[in-house]
C-alpha cells in the first residue's frame, strides 16, 4: 500500500513556535481538535520572554496533547504521523515541540513530518472546522501572511510550492501593533486591544505615514517613530492626551497599517495578474484588515478566502494541515531534524 491508497488520514501537529502551545488532530483536512495553550507569564513584561516561552512549553506540551487527543476521541496508536513547527520561530520555543515530536515518532514507532510555520499559515485556509466545510482557495492564489514576526505576500501554486514576492524589511505588521500598542500603554500583545478600541474610533483623525518602498516589499519602522514622536509632541502639551485620545488613536494606527498591507497586495495582484487572494497569520485576525481585503476584492474582481477567527493565529490545527499535504508527497523527516529559527522556504 502506498501512502495515498490509504482512505483516512489521521496527524498529530504540534505548534511551539512562540508562546503559544498548541496540538491538534486532524483527519484528511477536518480539524478533529485543537488545544492551544496561551502564555499570560508574558503580559507583565510587554512582549515574549523567550526563556519563560520555553519553560512554559515544557510544563504545557504533554497536557496539550493529551487534552487534543481526548477531545478528537482519537488513540495515539491510530496517528498516521507526528508533525511539528521545525521554524521560524524562537529557538528556545521550537526546541519543545520538536523534541517531544521526535520522541513521540520514535516511541510509537510513527512517520516524522516537519513544518514550516509561515507556509502552515497559508495552508490554515484549507482547514475546515467540523460542520463547516467550505470553500477553498483556487490554485495559484496570493497570500498575504502577517503575523508577529512575519509579513509576506506569498504566491502560491500548490499546496507545497510558494514563494515568497514581497515581504518587510523591517518590523513585521503585528510587530508594528504590538510596539504601537505598547506605546499607547496596552498589554502584550496589544494587536488584538488596538483592532477593539479601533471599532469606536475615527480612523481619519490623526494621520500617519503610509510606507511605500520600490516593489512589493513593506516597512513598518517608521510608523512606530512617527506615533512616537507624535505622542511626545502631544503628551507634553497634555499629559492626558493618549486616555484621551484612546480609540481615534487605535482607528488612526490600525488605518494606517491596513492601507500599507492593502497597497501592496493590489500591486501583487495587478503584476501577477492573480486575483484569487487570501490572507493568513494572526494580524488577518484583524477587522479593519478582514474589511478591507472584503471591499478591494468587490473594487478588483477578487475571489478572496479568509479564514475563520479560530485559525488566524498560532495553531495546531495549521501544523496538521501542512503535514498532510506533506504526507501525500510521502515527505517524512529523519530523527536527526533540528529546529530552526530562521527556517525559509
Ligand atoms: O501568527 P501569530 O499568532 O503568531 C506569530 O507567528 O507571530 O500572530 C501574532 C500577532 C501578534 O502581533 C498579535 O498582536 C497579532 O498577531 N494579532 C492582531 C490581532 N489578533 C492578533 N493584530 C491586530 N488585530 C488583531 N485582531
Ligand atoms: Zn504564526
Amino acid at each position: 500500500m502506498t501512502v495515498t491508497d490509504k482512505k483516512d488520514i489521521i496527524i498529530l501537529g504540534i505548534e511551539s513556535s512562540c508562546d503559544e502551545t498548541s496540538a491538534a488532530v486532524s483527519r484528511n483536512t477536518q480539524i478533529l481538535s485543537n488545544v492551544i495553550a496561551n502564555q499570560t507569564v508574558h503580559q507583565k513584561y510587554g512582549g515574549v520572554v523567550p526563556e519563560l516561552a520555553s519553560r512554559a512549553h515544557q510544563s504545557n506540551i504533554v497536557p496539550v496533547v493529551d487534552q487534543a487527543l481526548r477531545e478528537a476521541a482519537i488513540n495515539i496508536s491510530d496517528v498516521d504521523a507526528i508533525a511539528f513547527t521545525r521554524g521560524p520561530g524562537l529557538i528556545g520555543s521550537l526546541m519543545v515541540g520538536v523534541s517531544f515530536a521526535k520522541s513521540a515518532a520514535a516511541a510509537l514507532n510513527k512517520p516524522l513530518i516537519e513544518v514550516n510555520h509561515m507556509q502552515a499559515h497559508v495552508l490554515a485556509n484549507f482547514l475546515s472546522l467540523e460542520g463547516q466545510e467550505g470553500k477553498t482557495p483556487s490554485f495559484p492564489f496570493l497570500c498575504l501572511t502577517v503575523s508577529g514576526g512575519h509579513t509576506q505576500i506569498v504566491r502560491v501554486t500548490s499546496p507545497l510550492q510558494m514563494e515568497i514576492i514581497g515581504q518587510t524589511l523591517d518590523d513585521a505588521a503585528g510587530e508594528a501593533f504590538d510596539k504601537i500598542a505598547k506605546v499607547f500603554e496596552l498589554p502584550y500583545p496589544g494587536g488584538p486591544l488596538i483592532d477593539r478600541y479601533a471599532q469606536s474610533g475615527n480612523p481619519k483623525a490623526f494621520n500617519f505615514p503610509v510606507a511605500n518602498l520600490p516593489g512589493l516589499n513593506y516597512s513598518f519602522s517608521g510608523l512606530k517613530t512617527s506615533v512616537l514622536y507624535f505622542l511626545k509632541k502631544q503628551l507634553a502639551q497634555n499629559p492626558a492626551f493618549i486616555a484621551e485620545n484612546r480609540d481615534d488613536l487605535c482607528a488612526s494606527v490600525q488605518y494606517t497599517i491596513v492601507k500599507t498591507l492593502i497597497l501592496k497586495l493590489k500591486k501583487a495582484a495587478l503584476e501577477t495578474g492573480i486575483s484569487n487572494i487570501a490572507i493568513a497569520g494572526g494580524v488577518s485576525a484583524n477587522s479593519g484588515l478582514r474589511k478591507a481585503v472584503t471591499e478591494e476584492a468587490v473594487k478588483n474582481n477578487w475571489q478572496v478566502h479568509i479564514p475563520p477567527l479560530s485559525l488566524c493565529t498560532d495553531n495546531g490545527g495549521m501544523i496538521c494541515l501542512a503535514a498532510y499535504f506533506k504526507y501525500l508527497a510521502a515527505d517524512f523527516s529523519t530523527l536527526d531534524v533540528a529546529p530552526s529559527a530562521r527556517f525559509g522556504f
